[in-house]
């Protein structure tokens, strides 16, 4: 089984995409982190980020061991990945390794912005998760607060404006919801909550009938 999850930043599509893996003894990929190690890679190289040879070589060199660096995860990074991830050869030169991924048994999860409209559009279960940005940013904020990280929630919120702009006006795999996707809104929902309503989405698609 493959379960494609797309999202907005700070949705939960990552939370989510976790523990539907567990839940169901699948393997699970986090997209972003991908895309998050080409910016890495370019920022640590100090190359420009209009630079597409550059982006082009480090997302074709990536090693999957770097994808716990825990700098992964921080904002500038992020921000970093949203315009690298607009380059159509950055994501060309990462599709089969997902792709191949996805098609390694038992099945996975794999969360991103393109999973269910370009990586797998043939996935068994699609569900697009999407959240208010205010509630997102509060998340981001409470998230970074528990790591005692100094943020201002208004500078998280811009940040999440900004990268949603971005990710769904690009001409290379927009974010955007497939036609056959489930949209699953997480807003007033806690992890628990959405993961009940993601389970119940996967079994009524595995039992055949239309959610
Ligand atoms: O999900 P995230 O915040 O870790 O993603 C960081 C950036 O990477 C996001 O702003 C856009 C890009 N991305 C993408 O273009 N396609 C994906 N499948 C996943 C992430």
């Amino acid at each position: 089984m493959i379960i494609a999850i797309d999202g907005p930043a700070a949705s939960g599509k990552g939370t989510l995409g976790k523990k539907l893996a567990a839940h169901y003894g699948l393997r699970h990929l986090d997209t972003g982190l991908i895309y998050r190690a080409v910016a890495l890679a370019m920022l640590e190289g100090g190359h420009p980020l209009t630079d597409v040879v550059r982006a082009e070589h480090a997302a074709k060199s990536l090693d999957i061991d770097s994808f716990s660096n825990p700098e992964l995860k921080s904002a500038r990074v992020g921000e970093v990945a949203s315009i690298v991830s607009a380059i159509p050869q950055v994501r060309a030169a990462l599709l089969k390794f997902q792709q191949d991924f996805a098609a390694s048994p038992p099945g996975a999860v794999l969360d991103g912005r393109d999973i269910g409209t370009v990586i797998c559009p043939d996935a068994d279960v699609k569900i697009f998760v999407v959240a208010t940005p205010e509630v997102r940013a509060t998340r981001r904020y409470l998230e970074f607060k528990a790591q005692g990280l100094p943020v201002m929630q208004a500078d998280i919120l811009a940040d999440i404006l900004k990268r949603d702009a971005r990710d769904t006006s690009r001409a290379a795999a927009p974010l955007k919801a497939a036609p056959d996707a489930h949209v699953l809104d997480t807003t007033a929902l806690d992890v628990d909550g959405a993961m009940h309503a993601a389970i119940a989405l996967v079994e009524r698609a595995r039992a055949g009938r239309n959610p």
